[in-house]
């Protein structure tokens, strides 16, 4: 079975260039199929997720191809508006965009009900709220979500909850419903702005993206379009996060500083210095990292994606940190992994207590989910002694070359198949 090993101890520093945002490039590859000509994506990050998402694409029969590492022709001309009921999609979160482009498009989808990480409910109420708006009938019926409608007309939506996947869902349905649609209350996160970027490149009419209040007037048709996705700024608030745990200097390249600023902010409250240029943010750490008090919240807020990773920072902080989930009902599954490598973190409900110790050390781990997982690899990087982390393939869904890059910044890595390399590692940095 593939594990990380890792040898703790080494300040990382270096550079390292960002990829493109995973959570912006599955919504973009979804609403990619809702026109029959022919589209160009760039800054496609090459991972599991956005891997899973192309398959199952041809599957229906979207023509897909990586003409380069990062570069996908899509063209949806001969796409079947069929049942998507591909057992890998159960994995991806993001199989349901497929509902809002499908039945943007055919005026009817049925996809399995969406995977992704165990971190809470997950629930749907909201997408299948905006999809009745627009005249769809919606129902679950055997493990999938049905949509279909006569026709779709323009709403005015008032999310109940700030929920980027039915905000971006509704917005992709909406682009091709008759009238005008406003979305209430709508997720503000970056890669909400570059789908409606996206669409509206290829002939969408969206306004407001990136505020609470998004307006969409329906078209008959989009047309096909050149598009390059942002930078994650998740992988870069990770790499960010690196650089504070093993007091380096390390810089994420090709990233937008803005997207990055909630991540920025708790740093320096930490004691690190951040450096910004254009496409650059530098982060330095020379002393023990300060206590502070975090708590997520949809964008510009701390990111919950990035909760794990300040987590185990704050565990070796001088004093103790508070950080609050309010997103996730179930995303401190990885606190026991942490206090088995010697954390002091106790959580009670949503709120997880953290009394900074000295070090950790190292232990054999299992990664919860994707961003757990990541951040479990960062307390490796600094503990005493080796860490073996089981369950990869989480965070490879996605991170691109995680460890590769890593490799890069100085860390002591290796991606292991079996027990002989994982001996092979341990002789080498005995
Ligand atoms: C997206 O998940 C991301 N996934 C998540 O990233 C991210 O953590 C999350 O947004 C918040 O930023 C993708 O983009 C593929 P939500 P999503 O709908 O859309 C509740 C990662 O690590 N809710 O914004 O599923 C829900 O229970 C992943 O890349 C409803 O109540 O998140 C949660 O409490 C992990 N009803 C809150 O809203 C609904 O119909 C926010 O969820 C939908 C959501």
């Amino acid at each position: 079975m593939e594990q990380y090993i890792i040898k703790g101890g080494n300040s990382l520093a270096g550079e390292v260039e960002i990829t493109g945002a995973k959570n912006a490039a599955l919504a973009i590859l979804a609403a990619s199929t809702m026109t029959d000509d022919t589209v160009i994506i760039e800054n496609m990050p090459d991972e599991a997720d956005t891997n899973i998402l192309l398959a199952t694409m041809n599957e229906i029969g979207v023509f897909t191809h990586r003409t380069g590492r990062h570069t996908v022709r899509v063209n949806a001309a001969k796409a079947r508006d069929m049942v998507i009921d591909n057992d890998a999609l159960k994995k991806i979160r993001a199989s349901y965009y497929l509902i809002g482009a499908m039945l943007g498009k055919f005026k009817h989808a049925r996809v399995v009900l969406p995977g992704g990480c165990a971190i809470g409910l997950r629930p749907v109420d909201q997408h299948m709220k905006g999809f009745s708006a627009l005249g769809a009938e919606c129902r679950i019926e055997h493990g999938y979500i049905v949509a279909e409608a006569r026709e779709l007309h323009g709403a005015h939506i008032y999310l109940d909850v700030v929920s980027v996947g039915a905000t971006i869902n509704i917005m992709m349905a909406a682009t091709l419903a008759q009238g005008q649609t406003i979305i209430e209350n709508a997720a503000k996160e970056p890669h909400v702005v570059d789908l409606a970027n996206f669409l509206n490149s290829m002939g969408a009419r969206i306004k407001g993206a990136g505020t609470d209040v998004i307006r969409i007037r329906g078209v008959e048709r989009l047309h096909g379009t050149e598009y390059a996705i942002i930078p994650d700024q998740i992988e870069a608030g990770t790499f960010m996060m690196a650089s504070a745990i093993t007091r380096g200097d390390i810089t994420v390249r090709g990233v937008i500083p803005k997207h990055l600023e909630s991540i920025s902010a708790k740093l320096k409250e930490m004691g690190c210095e951040i450096h910004e240029e254009d496409d650059a943010v530098r982060v330095i750490c020379k002393e023990r990292l300060k206590s502070t008090h975090v708590k997520t919240l949809p964008y510009p807020g701390f990111p919950t994606d990035m909760q794990p990773q300040i987590t185990v920072a704050l565990g070796l902080a001088s004093g103790v940190s508070i950080v609050t989930e309010s997103i996730f009902e179930n995303r401190f599954k990885y606190i026991d992994e942490l206090v088995s490598m010697g954390a002091n973190i106790k959580v009670e409900g949503s709120t997880a207590i953290i009394s900074g110790e000295e070090k950790y050390t190292g232990a054999h781990i299992v990664a919860p989910d994707l961003r757990a997982g990541a951040a479990l690899v960062l307390a490796g990087l600094v503990a005493d002694g080796f860490t073996t982390i089981d369950n990869i393939r989480f965070i490879e869904r996605g991170y691109e070359d995680f460890y590769v890059k890593l490799q890069t910044l100085g860390a002591r890595i290796e991606r292991v198949e079996d027990e002989r390399s994982g001996q092979k590692f341990r002789l080498k940095y005995a």
